[in-house]
Parts: structure tokens; sequence; C-alpha cells
């Protein structure tokens, strides 16, 4: 039970990573708030669902006020939730881009702005940006994915600094996921799929529990000197 009374925020917990990262914390003790834009695909003790918008600044902030009102703290932050609208960069619509831009970058800034100086205010806590191997190494047609990725990155590390500078332990790490298989991937051809799995150190996909127990790690007290950090869950891929 190593999050044991903890309060945890999961964006994009309806599914995929996110459900994954849910279940695992309820399992280790935590009550769950699975944000997502869509209700929940799954029933899970202690994960609770609330359909929220990312991109909504306002609704954010409503939701922040209520949780801590409803919950007393929020002890963990994962922003997970995240989109792919691919394209090279040469046909890549305005609306591809600035829709990649506001789930991927302006949703994280939307939720953390609010909870990171709420954990400095109760003394600690732990975030999580989602990222991925594309933010690393970027990728063809994804130019748009892959600013926002390195952009969570660089929050992290920004963040890492901002909240923890008066010697609070506010710790904000990143992981970078390789291929994972969930809906995300949908979209990709299974040829390709082969091309990435072989790609990697393993020669495998992911699955969504791996990225889970990383998650596990940097939210728990187990990784209670790293912050600032990017955790690759890739399975040795280089893009
Ligand atoms: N699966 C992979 O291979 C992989 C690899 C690297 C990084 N990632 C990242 O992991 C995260 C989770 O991806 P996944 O694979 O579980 O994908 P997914 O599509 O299965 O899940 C994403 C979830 O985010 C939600 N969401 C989308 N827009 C939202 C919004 N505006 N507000 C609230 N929720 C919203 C969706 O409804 C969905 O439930 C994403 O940030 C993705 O970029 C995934």
């Amino acid at each position: 039970m190593r999050l044991k009374g903890k309060t945890a925020v999961v964006t994009g917990g309806a599914q995929g990573l996110g459900q994954a990262m849910a279940e695992r914390f309820a399992d280790e003790g935590a009550t769950v708030i699975a944000v997502d834009m869509q209700d929940l695909k799954y029933e899970k003790g202690n994960v609770i669902g609330k359909v929220l918008d990312v991109t909504d600044a306002e609704a954010c902030k409503t939701f922040f006020e209520e949780t801590v009102e409803k919950h007393g703290r929020i002890d963990i932050l994962i922003n997970n939730a995240g989109i792919t609208r691919d394209a090279m960069t040469r046909k890549m619509s305005d609306e591809q881009w600035d829709l990649v831009m506001n789930v991927n970058l302006k949703g994280v800034f939307n939720l953390t702005r609010h909870i990171g100086p709420h954990m400095e205010q109760e003394g600690g806590g732990s975030i999580v940006n989602i990222s991925s191997v594309v933010g690393e190494y970027g990728n063809i047609g994804q130019a748009n994915y892959a600013a926002t990725k390195a952009g969570v990155i660089g929050l992290a590390k920004t963040w890492a600094k901002e909240f923890a500078r008066k010697g609070v332990p506010v710790r904000v790490n990143a992981i970078a996921p390789g291929y994972i298989m969930t809906d995300i991937l949908k979209t990709v051809p299974e040829d390709l799929l082969k091309q990435f799995a072989a790609m990697t150190m393993l020669k495998r996909l992911g699955e969504p529990g791996e990225v889970a127990d990383a998650a596990l790690y940097l939210a728990s007290d187990e990784s209670s000197y790293v912050t600032g950090h990017v955790l690759s869950v890739n399975g040795g891929m280089r893009l």
C-alpha cells in the first residue's frame, strides 16, 4: 500500500495508460480522481471518474477548488491526457497544430498552475508529466506532437525548480513512454508497429502496466530524491 491515504488526480484516466495508472494507484491505497473528456471505460473501487476537458481553463480551476474542498488535499498529479493529429509539416493545418498544443501543453498548464502551488503550500507532492519517446527524439509527421512532448519535459524541469524553491518537497518528473499498446496507436499501420517493436532492444511494444509501474515509483516516496528527471520506458528504443 505505497499510496495509502493519498489523493491522486490522473488526467486522461478513462482508458489506456491513464486507466492503468489509476487502477495501479487505487490498488496501492490511493483515492484516484480520473479526469477525462469521456466517462470511465471501466469500474474500479476508489477510482472516481470526472468529466472535464483539460483545455477549459475555467473548468480546471473549478475542478481544483472542488477537489480540495472534498478531499482536503491533492498529493499526486499525473498529466497524462494527450492526443495526436499527425501530418507532414507542409500539410499540417492550423487546426491540427492548435488542437495538439491545447490538449497536450495548455491542458498540462491549466491544472498544474493550481495544483503545483497547492502542493507547495501543503508541504509536498509529486507531479508526473507524460511525455513520449517522440518528445525526446522527434518523429516524421509529428511536429505538433513532438513539440508538445518535448514541451512537457521543459515544464517538468521548470516546475521541479519552481515549486521546490523554498525547500518544500514537491517533486516533478516526466515519463517518456515508447510505443505502448493503447487506442492512441489505432491509426498506426500494423507493419509500422512491427518496425517500432524491432527498433527496441527488447524487440517488443510495451504494456500499459509497465508505464503504470514507473508512474507508481515516481508518485510514491520510493523516489523521494528523484526530481526534474525524465524516465524513459521504451524497451531501449531510439527513434
Ligand atoms: N500509447 C503510447 O504508445 C504512448 C506513447 C508515448 C506517450 N503516450 C502518451 O500517453 C498519454 C496517454 O495515451 P494513451 O496511449 O493512453 O492514449 P488514449 O487515447 O488511449 O488515452 C488518452 C485519453 O485522454 C483523453 N483526453 C483527450 N483529450 C482530452 C481533454 N481535452 N481533456 C481530458 N481528457 C482528454 C481521452 O479521452 C483518452 O481517454 C498521452 O499523453 C500520450 O501522448 C502514449
